[in-house]
């Protein structure tokens, strides 16, 4: 058994996290800023707390309690000229705290589409400029700063494709290291079969120091 904390806990990738970890046997540490989200979770293994994720001082306390970070932090869409810092303001006091704590693993979550392949179609290209641009951008930050700031860290940089509610599909989902996009594959991939990658990727070392693409198959 892990102890882990999850930040995000209270998103939907977060509690289908969350769950999947109390079922899998691990303890976990929900880092949330309204602990009453998650009042439905009650498990002896479970504690929700509040804290704040750009809060160096609250993170070290916290992580001080766990073996590994697991994050499913996410930001609202803006409009193409808004500006999204969340990723990249969080991820700083988030490794610092790790650091101070001597804490290792931390696996997050990015996306798909952050480099825009030239073969995809127009739509899908304004979506991901237009639409979600601004949010890409800022986990491109994010992965930049994790890579270069990653001595003494073990990191996973998850990039999913299109998020869905869909119940865990069986099938194995398709990982590819260190890529953007696959056009060969579907765009989608249910949020329980991220969360099932994500409790992969901290009980193996395969993907260590690794950003992975990742999406159902055909
Ligand atoms: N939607 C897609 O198709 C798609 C595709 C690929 C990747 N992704 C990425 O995957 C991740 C998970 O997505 P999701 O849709 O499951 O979750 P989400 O709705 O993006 O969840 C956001 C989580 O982050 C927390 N959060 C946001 N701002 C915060 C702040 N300032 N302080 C503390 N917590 C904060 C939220 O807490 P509160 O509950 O307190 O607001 C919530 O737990 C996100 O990074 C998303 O961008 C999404």
């Amino acid at each position: 058994m892990l102890k882990v904390a999850i930040l995000g806990a209270t998103g939907p990738t977060g509690k289908c996290l969350t769950q999947q970890a109390l079922e899998a046997g691990h303890a976990v540490r929900a880092i949330v800023r309204n602990p009453s989200k998650l009042s439905d979770i009650q498990h002896k293994n479970f504690v929700a707390v509040k804290a704040n994720i750009f809060d160096e001082e609250q993170l070290k306390s916290e992580f001080a309690q766990v073996d590994a970070v697991l994050s499913c932090l996410g930001s609202p869409p803006t409009s193409p000229w808004g500006e999204v810092t969340l990723y990249s303001d969080s991820i700083k006091p988030i490794i610092n705290a790790m650091k101070a704590t001597d804490r290792k693993r931390l696996i997050c979550l990015t996306s798909a589409g952050q480099k825009i392949d030239e073969r995809a179609g127009m739509m899908m290209k304004f979506f991901l400029k237009y639409v979600i641009g601004t949010i890409l951008a800022d986990m491109s930050r994010m992965e930049t700063y994790v890579s270069e700031n990653s001595e003494s860290l073990e990191y996973t940089i998850i990039r999913p494709t299109g998020l869905t509610n869909d119940a865990l599909n069986e099938k194995e989902p398709v990982v590819k290291e260190g890529i953007h996009f696959d056009l060969s594959n579907p765009t989608r991939i249910p949020r329980a079969n991220v969360a099932k990658v994500m409790l992969q990727a901290l009980m193996e070392d395969k993907w260590v120091n690794k950003a992975i693409f990742i999406t159902m198959p055909n």
